[in-house]
Protein backbone atom coordinates (compact mmCIF):
# COMPACT_ATOMS: atom_id res chain seq x y z
CA UNK A 1 0.00 0.00 0.00
CA UNK A 2 1.33 3.44 -0.85
CA UNK A 3 0.51 5.75 2.45
CA UNK A 4 0.78 9.26 2.26
CA UNK A 5 2.42 10.29 5.40
CA UNK A 6 2.81 13.65 6.66
CA UNK A 7 3.14 13.08 10.45
CA UNK A 8 4.91 15.27 12.56
CA UNK A 9 5.36 17.45 9.53
CA UNK A 10 3.75 21.55 10.19
CA UNK A 11 2.08 22.48 7.37
CA UNK A 12 0.47 26.19 6.50
CA UNK A 13 -2.35 26.59 3.52
CA UNK A 14 -2.66 29.90 2.82
CA UNK A 15 -6.64 31.19 2.25
CA UNK A 16 -7.87 28.29 3.69
CA UNK A 17 -11.20 29.25 5.54
CA UNK A 18 -13.45 27.85 2.72
CA UNK A 19 -12.97 26.75 -1.01
CA UNK A 20 -10.24 24.88 -2.13
CA UNK A 21 -7.59 25.88 0.59
CA UNK A 22 -9.87 24.14 3.37
CA UNK A 23 -9.96 21.19 1.55
CA UNK A 24 -6.29 21.36 1.19
CA UNK A 25 -6.00 21.60 4.61
CA UNK A 26 -8.24 19.14 5.56
CA UNK A 27 -6.10 16.48 2.87
CA UNK A 28 -2.84 17.31 4.62
CA UNK A 29 -4.98 17.02 8.28
CA UNK A 30 -5.74 13.76 7.09
CA UNK A 31 -1.96 12.64 6.05
CA UNK A 32 -1.13 13.47 9.58
CA UNK A 33 0.07 16.94 9.44
CA UNK A 34 -0.92 19.51 12.09
CA UNK A 35 -2.18 22.48 9.87
CA UNK A 36 -1.93 26.23 10.16
CA UNK A 37 -5.14 27.65 8.36
CA UNK A 38 -5.29 31.47 7.13
CA UNK A 39 -7.78 34.01 6.53
CA UNK A 40 -7.72 37.12 7.41
CA UNK A 41 -9.77 37.80 9.90
CA UNK A 42 -9.18 35.89 13.10
CA UNK A 43 -12.62 35.12 14.10
CA UNK A 44 -13.18 33.48 10.47
CA UNK A 45 -9.87 31.83 10.89
CA UNK A 46 -11.08 30.42 14.27
CA UNK A 47 -14.51 29.03 13.08
CA UNK A 48 -12.55 27.24 10.34
CA UNK A 49 -10.51 26.10 12.71
CA UNK A 50 -13.22 24.71 14.58
CA UNK A 51 -15.02 23.05 11.82
CA UNK A 52 -12.11 21.41 10.37
CA UNK A 53 -11.06 19.76 13.85
CA UNK A 54 -14.57 18.71 14.63
CA UNK A 55 -13.75 16.14 11.47
CA UNK A 56 -10.74 15.34 12.94
CA UNK A 57 -6.90 15.96 12.54
CA UNK A 58 -4.61 19.02 13.96
CA UNK A 59 -5.11 22.40 12.91
CA UNK A 60 -4.24 25.77 14.34
CA UNK A 61 -4.70 29.24 13.08
CA UNK A 62 -2.43 31.74 11.61
CA UNK A 63 -4.87 34.51 10.23
CA UNK A 64 -3.28 37.75 9.16
CA UNK A 65 -3.93 39.48 5.42
CA UNK A 66 -0.95 38.25 3.38
CA UNK A 67 -1.12 40.93 0.38
CA UNK A 68 0.37 42.93 3.20
CA UNK A 69 3.60 42.74 4.73
CA UNK A 70 2.10 43.57 8.50
CA UNK A 71 -0.16 40.34 7.55
CA UNK A 72 2.69 37.83 6.88
CA UNK A 73 4.40 39.10 9.95
CA UNK A 74 1.01 38.41 11.70
CA UNK A 75 1.50 34.73 10.10
CA UNK A 76 5.01 33.77 10.77
CA UNK A 77 4.48 34.91 13.93
CA UNK A 78 1.44 32.13 14.33
CA UNK A 79 3.69 29.58 12.77
CA UNK A 80 7.22 30.20 13.16
CA UNK A 81 8.20 26.75 11.40
CA UNK A 82 6.64 25.35 8.61
CA UNK A 83 8.01 21.99 6.82
CA UNK A 84 5.01 22.34 4.25
CA UNK A 85 4.01 25.67 2.76
CA UNK A 86 0.65 25.83 0.24
CA UNK A 87 0.40 29.13 -1.20
CA UNK A 88 -3.65 28.71 -2.21
CA UNK A 89 -4.53 32.42 -2.03
CA UNK A 90 -5.25 34.03 -4.78
CA UNK A 91 -8.62 36.59 -6.14
CA UNK A 92 -9.53 36.50 -9.40
CA UNK A 93 -12.76 38.96 -10.91
CA UNK A 94 -13.99 39.12 -14.58
CA UNK A 95 -12.75 42.75 -16.12
CA UNK A 96 -12.85 44.22 -19.18
CA UNK A 97 -9.45 44.01 -20.93
CA UNK A 98 -9.74 47.94 -21.02
CA UNK A 99 -10.55 48.67 -18.10
CA UNK A 100 -8.31 47.24 -15.70
CA UNK A 101 -6.43 50.33 -14.03
CA UNK A 102 -3.13 50.59 -12.47
CA UNK A 103 -4.52 49.95 -9.09
CA UNK A 104 -6.56 46.72 -9.99
CA UNK A 105 -2.71 45.21 -11.37
CA UNK A 106 -1.33 46.54 -8.05
CA UNK A 107 -3.95 44.40 -6.43
CA UNK A 108 -3.28 41.25 -8.19
CA UNK A 109 0.44 41.36 -8.13
CA UNK A 110 0.29 41.93 -3.93
CA UNK A 111 -2.27 39.06 -3.35
CA UNK A 112 -1.95 36.56 -5.64
CA UNK A 113 2.06 36.91 -6.46
CA UNK A 114 3.92 38.87 -3.52
CA UNK A 115 1.67 36.68 -0.81
CA UNK A 116 3.39 33.50 -2.01
CA UNK A 117 6.93 35.51 -2.36
CA UNK A 118 6.91 36.87 0.70
CA UNK A 119 6.26 33.35 2.67
CA UNK A 120 8.90 31.54 0.27
CA UNK A 121 11.43 34.18 1.56
CA UNK A 122 9.94 33.74 5.44
CA UNK A 123 10.00 29.62 5.32
CA UNK A 124 13.27 28.79 2.44
CA UNK A 125 15.61 29.15 4.78
CA UNK A 126 14.29 27.02 7.63
CA UNK A 127 13.25 24.17 5.18
CA UNK A 128 16.52 23.75 3.33
CA UNK A 129 18.12 23.99 6.75
CA UNK A 130 16.22 21.48 8.25
CA UNK A 131 16.72 19.10 4.68
CA UNK A 132 13.63 18.83 4.13
CA UNK A 133 10.38 20.87 2.96
CA UNK A 134 7.70 21.27 0.24
CA UNK A 135 6.28 24.49 -1.54
CA UNK A 136 3.43 24.51 -3.57
CA UNK A 137 1.92 27.48 -5.70
CA UNK A 138 -2.06 27.32 -6.58
CA UNK A 139 -1.87 28.15 -9.62
CA UNK A 140 -4.94 28.34 -12.41
CA UNK A 141 -5.46 27.19 -16.04
CA UNK A 142 -5.99 30.80 -16.64
CA UNK A 143 -1.92 31.02 -16.66
CA UNK A 144 -1.50 29.09 -19.59
CA UNK A 145 -4.53 29.91 -21.39
CA UNK A 146 -5.01 33.91 -20.72
CA UNK A 147 -8.71 34.68 -20.26
CA UNK A 148 -9.38 37.75 -22.05
CA UNK A 149 -11.82 38.91 -19.24
CA UNK A 150 -8.81 37.71 -16.62
CA UNK A 151 -5.46 39.21 -17.92
CA UNK A 152 -4.70 40.56 -14.56
CA UNK A 153 -5.60 37.39 -12.99
CA UNK A 154 -3.84 35.10 -15.52
CA UNK A 155 -0.74 37.27 -15.64
CA UNK A 156 -0.41 36.82 -11.91
CA UNK A 157 -0.57 33.33 -12.13
CA UNK A 158 1.55 32.51 -15.44
CA UNK A 159 3.87 34.95 -12.96
CA UNK A 160 3.61 31.63 -9.94
CA UNK A 161 4.41 29.68 -12.45
CA UNK A 162 7.97 31.56 -12.77
CA UNK A 163 8.34 31.84 -9.26
CA UNK A 164 8.04 28.27 -8.08
CA UNK A 165 10.80 27.42 -10.82
CA UNK A 166 12.98 30.28 -9.96
CA UNK A 167 12.53 29.11 -6.28
CA UNK A 168 12.82 25.54 -7.20
CA UNK A 169 16.32 26.40 -8.68
CA UNK A 170 16.89 28.24 -5.22
CA UNK A 171 16.23 25.09 -3.23
CA UNK A 172 18.22 22.44 -5.37
CA UNK A 173 20.02 19.89 -3.65
CA UNK A 174 18.58 20.81 -0.81
CA UNK A 175 15.98 18.27 0.13
CA UNK A 176 13.16 21.02 -0.41
CA UNK A 177 10.86 21.02 -3.86
CA UNK A 178 9.35 23.73 -5.07
CA UNK A 179 6.43 23.27 -7.62
CA UNK A 180 3.14 24.61 -8.78
CA UNK A 181 -0.14 22.93 -9.36
CA UNK A 182 -2.34 24.26 -11.92
CA UNK A 183 -5.92 23.78 -10.77
CA UNK A 184 -8.52 23.69 -13.37
CA UNK A 185 -12.32 25.24 -13.23
CA UNK A 186 -13.28 24.06 -9.82
CA UNK A 187 -17.07 23.81 -7.90
CA UNK A 188 -16.66 25.92 -4.83
CA UNK A 189 -18.59 28.42 -3.18
CA UNK A 190 -20.10 31.03 -5.37
CA UNK A 191 -19.65 29.09 -8.23
CA UNK A 192 -23.24 27.35 -7.89
CA UNK A 193 -24.72 30.70 -8.40
CA UNK A 194 -22.62 31.54 -11.24
CA UNK A 195 -23.54 28.66 -13.33
CA UNK A 196 -27.29 29.03 -12.59
CA UNK A 197 -26.79 32.83 -14.10
CA UNK A 198 -25.34 30.96 -17.43
CA UNK A 199 -27.46 28.02 -17.55
CA UNK A 200 -31.60 27.33 -16.76
CA UNK A 201 -31.91 27.41 -13.35
CA UNK A 202 -34.48 24.25 -13.04
CA UNK A 203 -31.86 21.58 -13.94
CA UNK A 204 -30.55 19.69 -10.96
CA UNK A 205 -27.31 20.43 -10.56
CA UNK A 206 -25.34 17.47 -12.27
CA UNK A 207 -26.80 18.54 -15.30
CA UNK A 208 -26.56 22.23 -14.54
CA UNK A 209 -23.17 21.93 -14.27
CA UNK A 210 -22.73 19.88 -17.74
CA UNK A 211 -24.79 22.16 -19.70
CA UNK A 212 -22.07 25.26 -18.50
CA UNK A 213 -19.53 23.08 -19.15
CA UNK A 214 -20.51 22.33 -22.61
CA UNK A 215 -21.62 25.67 -23.54
CA UNK A 216 -18.62 27.83 -21.77
CA UNK A 217 -15.72 25.34 -20.98
CA UNK A 218 -15.75 23.17 -23.65
CA UNK A 219 -11.79 22.77 -23.40
CA UNK A 220 -12.63 20.66 -20.47
CA UNK A 221 -12.21 16.95 -21.00
CA UNK A 222 -13.84 16.02 -17.38
CA UNK A 223 -17.27 17.68 -18.89
CA UNK A 224 -17.92 18.52 -15.16
CA UNK A 225 -16.53 21.29 -12.47
CA UNK A 226 -13.78 19.60 -10.28
CA UNK A 227 -14.82 18.88 -6.80
CA UNK A 228 -11.97 20.86 -4.57
CA UNK A 229 -11.31 17.18 -3.16
CA UNK A 230 -10.03 16.19 -6.44
CA UNK A 231 -7.31 19.55 -6.19
CA UNK A 232 -6.15 18.61 -2.42
CA UNK A 233 -5.46 15.28 -3.56
CA UNK A 234 -3.03 16.24 -6.04
CA UNK A 235 -1.37 18.74 -3.47
CA UNK A 236 -1.25 15.94 -0.21
CA UNK A 237 0.92 13.57 -2.70
CA UNK A 238 3.04 16.66 -3.85
CA UNK A 239 3.22 17.57 -0.30
CA UNK A 240 4.48 14.47 0.37
CA UNK A 241 7.71 12.00 0.60
CA UNK A 242 6.77 10.39 -2.34
CA UNK A 243 6.89 13.38 -4.24
CA UNK A 244 10.58 13.53 -3.71
CA UNK A 245 11.80 13.51 -7.84
CA UNK A 246 9.48 16.49 -8.71
CA UNK A 247 10.59 19.84 -8.59
CA UNK A 248 10.38 23.02 -10.63
CA UNK A 249 7.35 21.94 -12.58
CA UNK A 250 4.18 22.76 -12.93
CA UNK A 251 1.23 20.13 -12.17
CA UNK A 252 -1.74 19.81 -13.84
CA UNK A 253 -5.02 18.72 -12.12
CA UNK A 254 -6.89 20.81 -14.61
CA UNK A 255 -9.45 18.52 -16.48
CA UNK A 256 -7.41 18.26 -19.67
CA UNK A 257 -8.98 21.96 -19.94
CA UNK A 258 -5.02 23.30 -20.86
CA UNK A 259 -4.98 21.59 -24.51
CA UNK A 260 -1.25 21.06 -24.31
CA UNK A 261 0.78 17.71 -24.17
CA UNK A 262 3.15 18.91 -21.85
CA UNK A 263 3.32 19.62 -18.43
N1 LIG B 1 -12.24 28.12 -7.98
C1 LIG B 1 -11.70 27.79 -9.15
O1 LIG B 1 -12.41 27.39 -10.10
C2 LIG B 1 -10.20 27.88 -9.34
C3 LIG B 1 -9.65 27.41 -10.54
C4 LIG B 1 -8.26 27.46 -10.70
C5 LIG B 1 -7.46 27.96 -9.68
N2 LIG B 1 -8.04 28.43 -8.54
C6 LIG B 1 -7.14 28.97 -7.51
O2 LIG B 1 -7.32 28.24 -6.32
C7 LIG B 1 -7.10 29.07 -5.19
C8 LIG B 1 -8.29 29.01 -4.25
O3 LIG B 1 -9.47 29.39 -4.96
P1 LIG B 1 -10.92 29.31 -4.29
O4 LIG B 1 -11.91 29.40 -5.41
O5 LIG B 1 -10.98 28.15 -3.36
O6 LIG B 1 -10.93 30.69 -3.49
P2 LIG B 1 -12.03 31.30 -2.52
O7 LIG B 1 -13.17 30.34 -2.31
O8 LIG B 1 -12.34 32.67 -3.04
O9 LIG B 1 -11.23 31.41 -1.15
C9 LIG B 1 -10.23 32.36 -1.01
C10 LIG B 1 -9.59 32.20 0.35
O10 LIG B 1 -8.57 33.17 0.46
C11 LIG B 1 -8.76 33.90 1.66
N3 LIG B 1 -8.26 35.25 1.41
C12 LIG B 1 -8.69 36.16 0.51
N4 LIG B 1 -7.89 37.24 0.53
C13 LIG B 1 -6.92 37.00 1.48
C14 LIG B 1 -5.79 37.70 1.95
N5 LIG B 1 -5.47 38.91 1.46
N6 LIG B 1 -5.01 37.15 2.91
C15 LIG B 1 -5.28 35.91 3.41
N7 LIG B 1 -6.35 35.18 2.99
C16 LIG B 1 -7.16 35.72 2.04
C17 LIG B 1 -10.22 33.81 1.97
O11 LIG B 1 -10.39 33.87 3.38
P3 LIG B 1 -11.03 35.09 4.18
O12 LIG B 1 -12.25 35.55 3.42
O13 LIG B 1 -11.32 34.45 5.49
O14 LIG B 1 -9.94 36.13 4.24
C18 LIG B 1 -10.53 32.39 1.50
O15 LIG B 1 -10.22 31.44 2.48
C19 LIG B 1 -6.83 30.48 -5.75
O16 LIG B 1 -5.45 30.70 -5.84
C20 LIG B 1 -7.44 30.41 -7.14
O17 LIG B 1 -6.84 31.32 -8.02
C21 LIG B 1 -9.38 28.40 -8.34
Amino acid sequence: MIAIDLDGRTALVTGSTQGIGEAIAKALAAAGARVGVNGRSPEKTDEAVVRLSATGGAYFAAPGDLATEEGAAAVAEAAPEVDVLVNNLGIFGAQPALEITDDDWRRYWEVNVLSAVRLIRTYLPGMTGRGWGRVLNIASDSAVVIPEEMIHYGTSKTALLAVSRGFAKAAAGTGVTVNSVIAGPTHTGGVEDFVYQLVDEDLPWDEAQREFMRLHRPQSLLHRLIEPEEIANLVAYLSSPLASATTGAAVRVDGGYVDSIIP
